[in-house]
């Protein structure tokens, strides 16, 4: 992973850049990085700051052969779990994962992951993890309104972060996580991402297309989704949604 490297100074949406490349029969492992995007994309539709130079913005292809789309979920979490460990060995910063796939430092975000997909007869064809990592972003890079909820690495470590080092570390990661799934399934990794996260075992709120539920965070299940119990006993299972802590 990341043996082929697309490296660009600017593009709308490392997204759009990746998929624009697996027209044209990129392979598994590609990696495209940008100093600075103009339309980065967050998830559900939201913009994505991504000022030149400071983060780590970057879309990885992955052509999962044979897996059914019902794994996506599956490889979200893995991203992040990949994301949270390079981000604790190269920082010493103790981020953690926010269900489904945010990285938290004191309640703040700083990484995001949105995976695209394309499946045929409902095998995956490929998946587009995008990864945005704000390294060396200073207080005055975000708008007054993101301020409050989030942060970046160079904020937290108190120093300057080296891009480069941070992602070749995630890259390793990456590769060694991939290989476990594949080989074993889900189940390491789901131990794995439940030792990372902070949106287990307390009393939390999610904004799902249907409404906020409110309930105790009490595990993941084999597919990657979250399990609330609710206060009249029954338990939810949530596919999607916005976690926030009470
Ligand atoms: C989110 O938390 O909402 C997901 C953010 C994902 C941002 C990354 S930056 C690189 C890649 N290109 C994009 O346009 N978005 C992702």
């Amino acid at each position: 992973f990341g043996r082929r490297i697309h490296y660009h100074q600017e593009v709308e949406s490392t997204q759009t850049t990746a998929l624009a490349l697996l027209a044209e029969g990129a392979p598994e492992g590609t990696l495209i990085l940008a100093e600075q995007q103009t339309a980065g994309r967050g998830r559900q539709g939201r913009p994505w700051i991504s000022p030149k130079g400071k983060g780590l913005w970057m879309s990885l292809v992955l052509k999962p052969a044979g897996l059914p789309i019902s794994c996506t979920p599956q490889l979200t979490l893995l991203v992040a779990v990949a994301l949270c460990r390079a981000v604790r060995a190269e920082t010493g910063v103790e981020a953690g994962i926010k269900w489904p796939n945010d990285l938290l430092v004191g309640g703040r975000k700083i990484s995001g992951i949105l995976l695209e997909s394309r499946a045929e007869d409902a095998s995956l064809q490929h998946i587009i993890a995008g990864v945005g990592i704000s390294v060396n972003l200073t207080e005055e890079d975000y708008p007054e309104g993101l301020r409050e909820t989030a942060t970046s690495l160079a904020i937290e470590a108190g120093r300057p972060v080296d891009r480069m080092q941070l992602l070749c570390r995630f890259l390793q990661e990456w590769e060694q996580l991939y290989k476990l799934y594949l080989e074993q399934g889900f189940g390491p990794v789901k131990l794995l991402w439940e030792a990372l996260t902070v949106s287990l075992h307390r009393t939390i709120r999610c904004r799902t297309p249907q409404g906020f539920v409110e309930g105790y965070g009490e595990g993941i299940d084999d597919f990657g989704a979250l399990l609330l119990r609710l206060p009249d006993g029954t338990q939810q299972r949530l596919i999607s949604g916005d976690v926030e802590f009470r």
